[in-house]
């Protein structure tokens, strides 16, 4: 097959810092696939002509990122299950005509936490969401659907917290960030959604000195690896797991929709994106 057959992309608005490209060429190469993954910037003005031409350019699809997955949302044609209920699409494909619009963050989200933290959803149970944006939205629909019955986000801005909730509607609620330490006292799960604790915007989103023994903390913020988060979750003994598994995890759908092939999320893969992110500290 002509590599022009096989084509994908990732857009954003600025896209220079997506690390996708590193992962897809990683599996095209290591697949032996003659296709190619490439880096778009496309500006929001320009968003919807750039899916227009899609088809005419050759693409099988391709992944979408901010600032422009509610933009894809609605313009996409049809959409999976999973962008229904998140409102944001980041994988596109081309299927009988008709451009289709998913979202693999909540099965990102769920498929890290089962390879590094196996057994983590098989009670459900109190799970507490820090965060009311749109990659909290996609988490607290993995939550869902892992069978967490009592999901509670918190966020700084409450309002946001509680018109979330209500949109998911039984057994999520949204809190203030004051009622965080009683909160966690018999959460199993702590998940970091928000931009605190990332590079640049250092700080603790939450204590995690009240949750129980048993419980396991995440962050989906992968730069640093250790956030604060995790740092102060790890000093008190509790199970942790970094969030770039999650942006691993989350390319695998698309890649097998594009180039036909499910690839896996192995420790080389993992290494070659650490090694960039050390690169660019
Ligand atoms: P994303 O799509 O990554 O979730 P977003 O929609 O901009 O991004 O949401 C960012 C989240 O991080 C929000 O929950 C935001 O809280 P507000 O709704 O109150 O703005 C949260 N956030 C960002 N900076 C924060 C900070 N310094 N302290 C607490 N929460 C913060």
């Amino acid at each position: 097959m002509a590599e022009t057959d096989l084509k994908a992309f990732v857009c954003g608005h600025p896209i220079a810092h997506s690390r996708s490209p590193i992962i897809h060429g990683h599996w095209l190469r290591s697949h032996g696939i003659d296709g190619s993954y490439a880096p778009i910037d496309v500006a929001p003005a320009d968003f919807v002509r750039f899916l227009s031409g899609l088809a005419a350019a050759g693409y099988r699809g391709g992944n979408v990122t901010i600032p422009h997955k509610e933009m894809a949302f609605a313009s996409v044609q049809r959409r999976d299950q999973a962008a229904e209920q998140i409102g944001a699409v980041n994988t596109l494909w081309l299927e009988d005509g008709a451009l289709w619009g998913g979202n693999t963050d909540a099965y990102g989200f769920a498929a890290n936490l089962d390879h590094l933290a196996p057994g983590w959803a098989d009670k459900g149970g109190t799970a507490v969401v820090l965060g009311a944006g749109g990659a909290s939205r996609a988490i607290v629909h993995a939550l869902k659907q892992r069978g967490f019955d009592d999901i509670r986000i918190v966020n700084r801005t409450v309002g946001r917290a509680i018109e979330l909730a209500h949109q998911f509607g039984s057994g999520v609620t949204g809190h203030a960030q004051a009622a965080t330490t009683e909160l966690l006292t018999d959460a199993g799960l702590l998940v970091n959604t928000t931009a605190l604790g990332m590079h640049g915007n250092e700080g603790l989103p939450a204590d995690p000195s009240t949750l129980p023994d048993s419980a396991i903390v995440t962050d989906i913020v992968y730069v640093p690896l250790e956030t604060p988060l995790l740092a102060a979750a790890k000093a008190r003994g509790l199970r942790t797991v970094d969030g770039l598994g999650m942006l691993l995890h989350q390319a695998v759908p698309g890649f097998e929709r594009w180039f036909g092939v499910r690839p896996e999320v192995t420790p080389e893969l993992r290494a070659l994106i650490v090694a960039d992110l050390d690169r660019k500290k």
